[in-house]
Order: structure tokens, then sequence, then C-alpha cells
């Protein structure tokens, strides 16, 4: 057996599954007493119930490698899926230099992979990514200068609220992974999500919906932001879809539809101007 196997070994025996401790070993490539020290400590962490992103501190997302650490949410395989309606809604509009808001924009995943793929294509976009946390701008800011991304301004602000008003009726894209569950239900969720921002996942209720009012905000103040035709795509929990159509339909969007994600729950409000 070469050393790294020994290593891998023994995290297995310290309670780790396979595949993470050779994550681990790898991530840490312990070929010094250094090295093997932190991969230890950072093996604990994992032991400890720390999720495995935080603890390797980056992890993929569609075509990103995604810096990531406990000032941001943890993106999920859903957040992919909207990134790809995203993807296809502009690329039908065939614009060359679309403008993109991403409200919330945590560690960047859906802004920056957007700007990303696109640019692939030989179209380049803008991005507007807000977050009412600093935190997650300057992680935003470290994965698109890790990426090598140009175009993206960051903002701190509450939704719309500190946005240049040069923006209003300009915006192509409007994409928002917002918090939205409510505090009864979060009290009820697996304890490990007590590792992520909570307010990256929890939103006060509204007479409509638990966890609806940053949904209700967004959805409310969007439509003066979108250029014509332009979209607003957010992902919801399971129980928004008939708040969020009625919510969209007040704010006059002209074309409103609602998609499940690849699980079957109801998820994302595609609104167009
Ligand atoms: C569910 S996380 C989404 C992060 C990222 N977009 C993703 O999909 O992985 C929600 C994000 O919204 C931000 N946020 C919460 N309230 C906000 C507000 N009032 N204005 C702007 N951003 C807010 C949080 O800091 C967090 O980064």
């Amino acid at each position: 057996m070469d050393a790294n196997s020994y290593l891998v070994t023994e995290l297995i025996d310290a309670g780790l599954n396979r595949r993470e401790a050779r994550w681990l070993v790898e991530e840490f490539s312990p070929d010094n007493p250094e090295a093997i020290a932190a991969m230890r400590v950072a093996a604990q962490r994992r032991l400890d119930g720390e999720p495995i992103q935080y603890v390797l501190g980056h992890w993929p997302f569609r075509s990103l490698d995604l810096e990531l650490d406990r000032r941001v949410l943890i993106p999920r395989p859903e957040t992919e899926e909207l990134v790809g309606l995203a993807f296809d809604e502009l690329m039908q509009r065939s614009l060359k230099e679309p403008l993109i808001v991403d409200l919330g924009c945590g560690s960047g995943a859906i802004g920056l992979s957007l700007l990303f793929e696109l640019r692939q294509l030989g179209v380049h976009a803008t991005l507007v990514a807000v977050d009412s946390s600093r935190d997650a701008l300057d992680v935003t800011r470290a994965n698109a200068a890790k990426h090598g991304l140009e175009g993206v301004t960051t903002v701190h602000s509450s939704w719309f609220e500190a946005l240049d008003e040069s923006l209003l009726g300009r915006v192509d894209l409007i994409v928002a992974n917002p918090p939205y569950v409510g505090a009864a239900e979060f009290a009820t969720l697996d304890p490990v999500l007590g590792y992520e921002p909570l307010g990256a996942l929890v939103s006060e209720d509204t007479v409509r919906a638990e966890g609806f009012l940053d949904l209700e905000v967004i959805i409310g103040q969007s439509c003066a932001w979108l250029a014509p035709n332009g979209l607003l795509i957010c992902e919801h929990g399971n129980m928004h879809r008939a708040p969020i159509l009625q919510s969209a339909h007040d704010a006059m969007f002209a074309d409103v539809q609602d998609l499940d994600d690849m699980f079957g729950n109801p998820r994302f409000l595609i609104a167009k101007r």
C-alpha cells in the first residue's frame, strides 16, 4: 500500500466514507507532516458533522468549481436546473450583450455560471450581483476572479433598494434564489442546515404563505427593472406555487409559468414582462 492509501484507510477507520476519505487525501496532498496534520483537522470537522463542501472549501456547480465557506449557502442541484432554464431562455432571445441581475448571489453560483456558459458561446453578458451580506459579495468576487470572469459588478443591497436607477427598465434577466423557508418549518429541518447562514435560508411569513416575504418583494418589484420582453426566473419552496402565480399575476407579468424541479417538486417561476 502507498502512503496515500494508508491515509485513506486511516480516515475510513476514523468513520469517514471511502469517497470522502479519498477526496480529503487528494485535497491535502499529504506528503509532509504539516499537510497530514491539516488533513486530520479537516477530517475531524467532517466527522463532527460539517458539510463536506465547507470542509473541502470548494465544490463543483455546473461548469465552475466554486470557492465555498460558511459565509455562503452551499449551492443546490435544483439551482443548477434554474441556471439551465435561464440559459435556454436567454439563448432563445439572441441578445448580444444581455444584462443580468442575480439577486441574493451568495457564492455567485447562478450569475457567474450564466456568464461563463454564455461566454463559451460568444455571448458577452454583464452581471450585477446583489446581496445583503457583504461576506457573500466577497465570495462572489473571489469566484469571479478565480474563473477570470469580467463584467461583474457587486452591489450591497437589500434586493433592489440600492441598485443604480439607471438600470430601471433595462435588465434582460433577473435571477433569484432567495431565502424561502419559514421559521416554523426551519425548526423541523435537518440541524446540518445550521452550518449555513440563517439569512440565506429563512424568510418571514406573509398572509399568502410561510417563508414568502422575500419572494413577494422580488416579484412585486421586478417588472420595473426589466426591459421589454425581460424575464424573472426564481426558485421557490414546495408550498409556494399558488401564491407565487398569484403574486406574478398581481405584478402584471404578461406571461407566467411555474415548473417542477427534477424531483417533481414545484420550484421555478418563469415570468415574462
Ligand atoms: C438561498 S441563498 C442563495 C445563494 C445563491 N444564489 C445560490 O443559489 O446558491 C439566498 C441569498 O440571498 C441573500 N439575501 C437574503 N436576504 C436578502 C436581501 N434582503 N437582499 C439581498 N440579498 C439577500 C443571502 O445573503 C443569500 O446569499
